[in-house]
């Protein structure tokens, strides 16, 4: 039994946990991925614009990813951004057409929009999922699209988003960088909107270093992405061994967004354990938020009853009420020194965001005009909420033991104790 020091860790104290008690290390690479990178490497296909050698793995990822996200197509990128950029570009929307993008997400929801000739039109989320609301959508006077982003281990409501979005003649790109294999009413997220958008960067719980992929049913747009994806080529339907498998179809104008070879065996491989990981994180998950349940001062976000599977990407603690002498950062802080683990808090909302600053790109000049102009005046009070009450957990933390939920507890309710006791930070 581990007697607490009262004092925190931060100022001295002996930590809940130290060093000699390491957290599960990421990324876990899968039983087959030494194997699958080899053979790639020993191909002499180490591009899917290289001489057709057989199978591209790409091909085969597209497949698998396809087949675990139950839509009829996937086309696999080399970032999650650039799957937002050609999901946004299959759309044929004009010029400076406005989109929305919650207010609470990575900087690259946004920039995609821009990169996409678009305007994000920033919302406000609900500060109980931390998802944009389809209230936020219907309250728009004028929308080319949205952009639903699971935020976290929370989703967005995706079909009462499309409802609203219906009469404006928006479509609905999920941006499910975060949130591979959760399930909203037994329907996997990217499969909700008109098309789904993943990220495969490192942090990702589905991973290859940097990658991504979009999927998609309609079989129209997919061929229009695999354009947009590979300079105007599409694949051959019968490749043949030593000539380039894609063929200039050129029916609109794309870039080079592709995946390489390896990080596709590898993502082949990664997604053989996914489940598996998700099913020890989402019982850890449980066991945390019952250690937890009756902890004044710090709760788990608000999971919608629809969302019958949870993917963790973060998992936010949010500490509310919080008195005005502590930030979050310093909860942040305090948490990392008793558990020998990052806890961060979460990035600020995109409309103070220091990344999100068109302005200082002269080519994007007329979109920065129109992003000041459309987004001057709103509030977010929510994301701004959630910005200062929450601390994030990456999921890894959550591939260990019970042991490890009760350590994080332990340090959780020190620093309430500590918080409640109103003594100095
Ligand atoms: C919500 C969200 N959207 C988009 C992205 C962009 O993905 P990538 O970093 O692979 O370009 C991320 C990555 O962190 C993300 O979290």
């Amino acid at each position: 039994m581990k007697a607490p020091s009262l004092t925190l860790a931060v100022h001295g104290g002996r930590p809940v946990r130290d060093e000699r008690r390491p957290w599960p290390a990421w990324p876990v690479a899968a039983p087959g991925a030494s194997t699958a990178l080899d053979a790639v490497l020993h191909s002499g296909s180490w591009a899917i614009t290289s001489p057709y050698q057989g199978e591209l793995q790409e091909r085969r990822f597209a497949r698998k990813f396809a087949a675990y996200v139950g839509t009829r197509h996937c086309v696999p990128t080399d970032h999650g951004s650039s799957a937002l950029v050609i999901a946004l570009e299959s759309l044929g929307l004009r010029y400076a057409d406005p989109v929305l993008v919650p207010a609470l997400t990575w900087t690259a929801s946004a920039t995609a929009v821009l990169r996409a000739g678009l305007v994000p039109v920033l919302a406000d989320v609900d500060p109980a999922t931390g998802c944009l609301d389809a209230s936020a959508v219907a309250a728009e006077p004028e929308l080319g699209a949205v952009i639903a982003v699971h935020w976290a281990c929370t989703m967005a409501d995706v079909p009462a988003i499309a409802a609203a979005a219906a009469p404006l003649g928006a479509a609905v790109i999920e941006d499910a960088a975060q949130a591979h294999g959760a399930r909203w009413q037994g329907r996997p997220a990217g499969s909700l909107g008109v098309a789904g958008c993943f990220s495969m960067q490192h942090s990702k719980v589905l991973t290859c270093g940097e990658g991504g992929a979009v999927v998609t049913d309609d079989a129209e747009r997919a061929g229009l992405l695999e354009e947009l994806r590979a300079d105007s080529r599409r694949y051959r339907e019968d490749p043949v061994r030593g000539e380039l498998p894609l063929r200039e179809s050129a029916t609109t104008m794309g870039a080079n967004f592709c995946l390489s070879e390896f990080g596709a065996a590898l993502l082949c491989a990664q997604l053989d354990i996914l489940d598996e990981q998700h099913a020890v994180r989402n019982r850890n998950y449980e066991t945390l938020r019952r250690l937890l349940a009756d902890v004044p001062g710090v709760r788990l976000p608000t999971r919608n009853p629809l969302q019958d599977r949870l993917s963790l990407y973060e998992v936010p603690l949010v500490f509310d009420p919080l008195p005005r002498e502590r930030t979050n950062a310093w909860v942040a802080s305090a948490l990392t020194a008793e558990m020998g683990m990052r806890a961060y808090p979460p990035r600020p909302p995109l409309s103070r965001s220091r990344l999100l600053a068109p302005w200082l790109k002269p080519t994007l000049t007329p979109l920065a005009e129109h992003f000041t102009k459309r987004n001057a005046g709103r509030r977010f009070a929510g994301a701004e909420y959630l910005s200062n009450h929450a601390v994030l957990l990456h999921h890894s933390a959550f591939l260990g033991t019970e042991e490890d939920m009760s350590d994080i507890a332990d340090a959780v309710k020190k620093i309430t104790h500590y918080i409640a006791a109103g003594r100095p930070a």
